[in-house]
């Protein structure tokens, strides 16, 4: 799930840099959305290419530091919005040839170091989860659902094998305390049958619940259609995931979008079905050994991109129907 790991605190490695960079080519120029622009490592490396200009973006009101010092160093050539990236067709972007939309998803390590934000099962105290601009926090979520519907966030979201009992044992244990983060990681180790001495215990419950608070899989969608319609023909969106999930909501966009499938709202007079993205690489690029092994948390990135062939900027698709039960899941939170 972390995406970038600073191994001596002070250093920062965004992940598949180079790869990605050889895919946007940022050194024809060009202008470019950073969706996920958290320490601005791919936003710098795009910088450093004179005739760039970025726009970044991040819900995590904590990057604004950051772009602040880039937005000093390149004044006319960078800006950062603090928005969530399901909003960037609200960039009116309407006039500018936007070249390419880059997403790398999940949380910095800066964010999972950060103990206000409780998105690590090491934090202590409240839980929380948020990343910015959300409206309810972890602790809502533990204290209100009902066990059913922590069950199945646990179990779809986490592919939690012991949902069930954890869901319960939450429920129970909250008519006696209030359940801290400290209090979360007891109750999931007790509850776990089969020990595994690979992972953390608490890891793939702590997954679901930043994966709710944060609603990233209609984040993710919502993300991909609007970045789909603010490029122009020829540009790319290009996506690095660290999880099944995101993964497979990725390949089933682009895939869909790319066969034959995908027709314009506005047909063409022969009413002829158009491919709106066209895809070059089938399997997703993944890390070096050496990156790797510099990098560990870098060995689940996958990255995925794809190419706009026409400039078509309405059109349908059945993502939210082919991920809806994801959806149903995600819409417990109405509730809070
Ligand atoms: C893995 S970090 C990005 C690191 C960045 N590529 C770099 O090199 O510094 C992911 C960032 O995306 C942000 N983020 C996650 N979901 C988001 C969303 N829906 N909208 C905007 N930003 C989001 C997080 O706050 C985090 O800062």
């Amino acid at each position: 799930m972390i995406a970038t790991i600073i191994s001596d605190v002070k250093k920062h490695y965004p992940v598949l840099l180079n790869e990605l960079v050889s895919i946007i080519t940022p050194q024809y120029g060009g202008t470019f959305i950073d969706c996920t622009f958290g320490q601005g490592g791919y936003t710098k490396k795009i910088l450093d290419f004179k005739e760039t200009k970025v726009i970044g973006i991040d819900r995590d009101i904590e990057s604004s530091k950051r772009a602040e010092e880039i937005e000093k160093k390149f004044k006319d050539r960078f800006i950062f919005k603090n928005i969530k990236f399901s909003q960037i067709n609200n960039l009116k972007l309407k006039n500018v040839n936007v070249k390419g939309v880059i997403f790398d998803l999940g949380y910095s390590y800066t964010q999972i170091k950060d103990p206000k934000k409780g998105l690590s099962f090491e934090s202590v105290g409240d839980l929380n989860m948020k990343l910015g601009l959300n409206n309810f926090s972890a602790k809502n979520v533990i204290n209100s659902l009902e066990e059913k519907e922590l069950e199945q966030i646990f179990k779809y979201f986490g592919e939690e094998k012991e949902s069930k009992r954890i869901a319960h044992n939450i429920v129970q244990d909250r008519k006696l305390h209030k359940i801290t983060t400290e209090e979360l990681v007891r109750i999931i180790e007790s509850s776990k049958r089969k020990k595994n001495y690979k992972t953390h215990s608490a890891t793939k419950v702590f997954q679901a619940l930043r994966i709710f608070v944060n609603k990233e899989i209609s984040e993710l969608i919502n993300g991909l259609i609007n970045a789909t319609k603010v490029i122009k023909k020829d540009g790319i969106i290009a996506v690095v995931t660290f999880h099944s999930l995101e993964d497979r909501i990725v390949k089933y966009f682009f895939k869909s979008l790319s066969e034959n499938k995908s027709i314009s709202r506005y047909m063409p007079k022969n009413n002829e079905k158009i491919n709106i993205l066209k895809l070059i690489n089938k399997k997703p690029i993944i890390p070096s050994k050496k990156e790797i092994y510099e990098n560990p948390p870098s060995r689940s990135a996958k990255l995925r991109y794809a190419i706009k062939q026409e400039n078509c900027y309405e059109f349908e698709t059945d993502i939210f129907d082919k991920f809806k039960d994801l959806i149903e899941i995600e819409n417990f939170s109405k509730k809070l």
